[in-house]
This record gives structure tokens, sequence and C-alpha cells, in this order.
């Protein structure tokens, strides 16, 4: 690495855009003494809608637990079958475990990472009744074709949206597409509250459920049971969990979804700074944008073109640490995996796609809090990298 491309500081992969707003907002919340789910969430939730032009917005504290209760909402029973795609979090495919159910996983496009349409149809059996797809990066996978397989076969479709918002697909904002979507609030994510999620539908029946079983399966609004509108009286309906949201993150969640577009402009314009300075050269290959969707790149995933460099990825991974700059990999396809290769014996190279990305892509920081100095630098050290270990 050559002194002029070392930070004296490492620019960390990610970081929430947090100002003074949010510092208020939240010390608001404690001073008054409520600090679980009220009158903030209540409020969170009915703006969230509003600004995706959803019917419902049910707040729960991570995406993990969105998709939980999405799949729980559907009636998922064990033995039953949710297509997903293997280039995915841990999450996507945990959550059909929780019912012992089985993921089923399908390779990818090459360009978007997102799932293939024709692979998920080659997967359904009489026992699918789901198919979760991942929008990668944010940038929304072929709802279209997702969709026509589900009515083709009676099948549910919910959206992983963890890194789509906002993403709008053929001119509509994610949230209000499908039968239900989860989203993340995650601290990396492109609104952040720490740990917290979101899941939207316009199914009345279905955004009941997920609100009675996100806490303890209580009959509606128990929460109001501690304040002068409740009533001591509740009702277990089912065994539920615990996964509502507090009002101090939803409070931090009403300001950043007041700065969201602005976030949004911001790694928009990073984006398009990396690929200027990355697109010319054979050693990279940047993100390939569809038509059908906006991308509010919550990642920006580089592929190298490995045989164009003479070192493999952990140490262009390693010489960007070394730089400084904070790199991440997103992600080791699920199926490469102990559990699930034990579990399902899948070797490596049975998803070639996503094996293949999967081996070869990093993920570089972007972020509104990024200076246009801090985009320099990953600029400057990715390009200093490939000129050094060019092959040939
Ligand atoms: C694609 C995807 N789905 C789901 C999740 C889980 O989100 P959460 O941490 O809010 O449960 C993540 C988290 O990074 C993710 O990347």
């Amino acid at each position: 690495m050559t002194n002029s491309t070392i930070r004296e500081t490492l620019l960390p992969f990610a970081q929430p855009d947090i100002d003074q707003r949010e510092i208020d907002a939240v010390s608001e919340v404690v001073a008054s003494g409520w600090l679980t789910t009220g009158p903030k969430t209540v409020e969170f939730e009915k703006q969230f809608a509003a600004y995706l032009g959803v019917k419902h917005a049910v707040s729960v504290n991570s995406a993990t637990a969105a998709m939980h209760l999405a799949l729980e909402a559907i009636g998922l029973q064990r033995d039953d079958e949710v297509i997903t795609s293997t280039f995915t979090f841990a999450a996507t495919a945990e959550v059909v475990r929780y019912f012992d159910a089985k993921p089923v996983l399908v390779d990818i496009h090459a360009d978007t990472f997102n799932i293939d349409p024709v692979q998920i149809e080659a997967a359904v059996t009489p026992k699918t009744k789901a198919i979760i797809p991942v929008h990668v990066a944010g940038q929304a996978a072929d709802l279209d074709a997702v969709h026509a397989i589900a009515q083709k076969y009676n099948l549910r479709v919910i959206e992983d949206a963890a890194h789509s918002l906002p993403t709008c697909y053929k001119g509509r904002l994610i949230g209000g597409i499908s039968d239900l979507t989860a989203f993340s609030f995650y601290a990396t994510k492109t609104l952040a509250t720490g740990e917290g999620g979101m899941i939207t539908t316009n199914n009345d029946q279905w955004a009941d459920r997920c609100r009675v079983m996100r806490l303890h399966g209580m009959s509606k609004d128990a929460w109001k049971r501690y304040t002068g509108e409740g009533s001591w009286r509740y009702d277990l309906i089912a065994p539920g969990f615990k996964y509502n949201l507090t009002d101090m993150a939803s409070a931090l969640g009403l300001v950043q979804l007041s700065k969201l577009e602005t976030m949004n402009a911001r790694r928009v314009a990073i984006a398009a700074q990396y690929d200027t300075a990355f697109g010319g050269d054979p050693a990279l290959i940047t993100p390939v944008l569809t038509a059908d969707s906006t991308h509010p790149y919550h990642l920006y995933i580089l592929r190298l073109n490995l045989e164009a460099l003479t070192i493999d990825r952990a140490a262009f991974i390693e010489h960007l640490r070394q730089a400084n700059i904070g790199v991440s990999v997103h992600w080791i396809p699920l199926h490469m995996h102990t559990y699930y290769a034990n579990l399902y014996g899948y070797q490596p190279e049975d998803y070639p796609v996503a094996h293949a990305v999967g081996m070869s892509c990093i993920s570089l920081p972007i972020y509104s809090k990024m200076t246009d100095a801090d985009v320099t630098d990953v600029i400057n050290a990715v390009c200093d990298i490939t000129t050094r270990h060019r092959a040939g």
C-alpha cells in the first residue's frame, strides 16, 4: 500500500446518520418515563404506512421477527416448504426452520444477485407454501415473475426487504406490493433504530395476527393495559412472542424516516462516484442496474474479477483493511454454511452462480455520513490495490 492511500483512522464499514434531532427525540422519550411500546410506536407505524402507501405497518424488534411473524400469519406448518435464495443473510432461512419447515434454496442471477425466477418454478412442489424473494443490496428482485409463479401455484409472497427502504419497483414503493413485506432497522440499515423492524401488508387478518403474536399472543392493544385508556383484562389467544418495538427505537425511527430521502440521495451519489471510478477496470465488476427497480444502495457490492488479479479476495480485503478502509462480505451463501450443508447435504457448487458471486464479492462503505474525502479514500485504496496486483 502506498503511503498516500493509507488513512490515518479507520473508515467504518457502516455508520448510522444520527444528529441532534435523534438525540433529542430519544431523550424526550426517556424523560417521559414511557420506555416500551407506546404512543411513539403507534405514530411511527402510522407514518411508515403512509410513506409506503400500505394499509398496515406492524412494528417489531427486527426483520427476523417480522419474517417469523409473517410466516406464522400465513399459517406455515412443519414440513412445509418455502423457496428463497441461497444468497442471503442467515435470518431469511432460519425463520423457516423455526417451524421445522424446509427452506428450499435456489440460485441467483449473476448480474443483480437476486433470486432467479426460472429456478423458483423448478423448485415448486406440492409442499411449497411461500416464496421469500430477497432484494439484495436494496435493488428489487423480479417481482412480476415471482408473483406470476405464486399465482400459478397458489403461494404466498413475503418480501425480505431488509435492504429496500426506499426502493421503487416499476414505480411502486416496496412495502405494499406482495402479501407481506419485512423491513429491518438494524444499526447499519438505511433507516436505523439500533434494532427494529416492520411488517407491512394490505391484509387486515394477517396484520391483526402479527399484532397479537408480537406481544405474547395477547388480545389487541395489550400495551394499553398500563395506561389510563387500558383495561387490566387481557386474554391469551396463542403462545406468542416478545417482539414489540420500544418507544425509544420508534422515536429514532420517526426522525430517521423524515431524513430518509436525503440519506438515500447521498448514498446514490456515492454509488455514482464508485461506478465512475471502478467501471472501466477489468478487475472490478460494478453493480448492474435493472430498468424495473431503483437502487437504494444499502450495500455497494463490488465483484472482483479474480482472473484479472494476482491476489485472492481475502488478500484484497486485507489490503483494504491495511489502508484503514472498513469492508465486509455479503454473503457467504447459505448452502455453504455447516448447518445447511449438514442438514441437506449441499456441496458448494450446487448453486454455481451464488458460489461464484459469494467467493468474489466485497462490500464497500456506503452511508450518508461519509464525506467526499472518505469516498476519495475508498476509491484511491481500491484503485491502488488493483493497479499493484493486476495479472498479466
Ligand atoms: C437480507 C436480510 N434479511 C434479514 C436481515 C435481518 O434483519 P434484522 O437484523 O433486523 O433481524 C438482514 C440483516 O442484516 C438481512 O441482510
